[in-house]
């Protein structure tokens, strides 16, 4: 199995979060994160040495400490937010609950991967692909535009995770490139193409493994996992 075409970039983000008070000035931080303990808190150790300022930090579901963001409103002891995904930015963007970043640090990030209005930046990325069964398909085999999944010839071949965050932020990119309309239209074309559905992106590409599909909407990564 391989991974073909790289789609769109998502990523984990960080945002500051405003009316917390006294920050970097009490020498504390308060940090909620929708990303993994084992993942980021290297980077939190690595940032209290370098600086002395001391992190504290929440775990749990970006989507739910978003809404906990959202709820706590002007009294929300935190000062950073760093987001699984963008859509809990664009919901915290549009409560206002976001801050102007410093320019030196928006400087440091490409415009393609920061808010317009400096209220976040993109600390890593994650290509979405279709990978597929090298023993069913070759490379040429495959269409040059997600767009193209949606001919008949497909039909009972693709697998896709419909309730994951990261599959659901693909369909936002596309119907804010693409419309509402043309990205419907490709949804229920995809839809009559009779796609089984996998609860996450690890299954999808177990399945193409297995043989059970031989394509599949996933973020590169989990190619790695298996
Ligand atoms: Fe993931």
């Amino acid at each position: 199995m391989r991974m073909a075409r790289g789609l769109a970039l998502a990523g984990a983000l960080l945002a500051l979060a405003p009316g917390c008070g006294d920050g970097a000035d009490g020498g504390s931080l308060t940090v909620y994160s929708g990303r993994e303990q084992e993942i980021v808190e290297p980077l939190f150790e690595r940032f209290q040495e370098a600086t002395g300022i001391e992190i504290e930090v929440r775990y749990g579901e970006s989507a739910e400490l978003a809404a906990t963001i959202a709820e706590e409103g002007g009294n929300s002891p935190a000062d950073v937010f760093f987001a699984q995904d963008a859509g809990t930015l664009g919901f915290l963007a549009a409560e206002g609950r976001l801050t102007r970043l410093p320019q030196a640090l928006l400087d440091r990030v490409q415009r393609p991967y920061r808010d317009p209005g400096g209220r976040w930046v993109g600390t890593s990325g994650r290509a979405r692909v279709v990978a597929y069964n090298t023993e069913e398909l070759s490379e040429a085999d495959l269409p040059d535009s997600i767009l193209d999944f949606a001919d008949p010839r497909w039909k009972g071949k693709i697998g896709l995770p419909p309730t994951n965050a990261s599959f659901q932020a693909f369909v936002t990119a596309m119907r804010l490139t693409l419309g509402e309309g043309r990205t419907r239209e490709w949804l229920d074309a995809i839809k009559r193409n009779e796609p089984k559905f996998y609860e996450k992106n690890l299954p999808v590409v177990e399945a193409i493994a297995a043989g059970e599909v031989e394509v599949g909407f996933v973020n590169h990564y989990y190619l790695y996992l298996l």
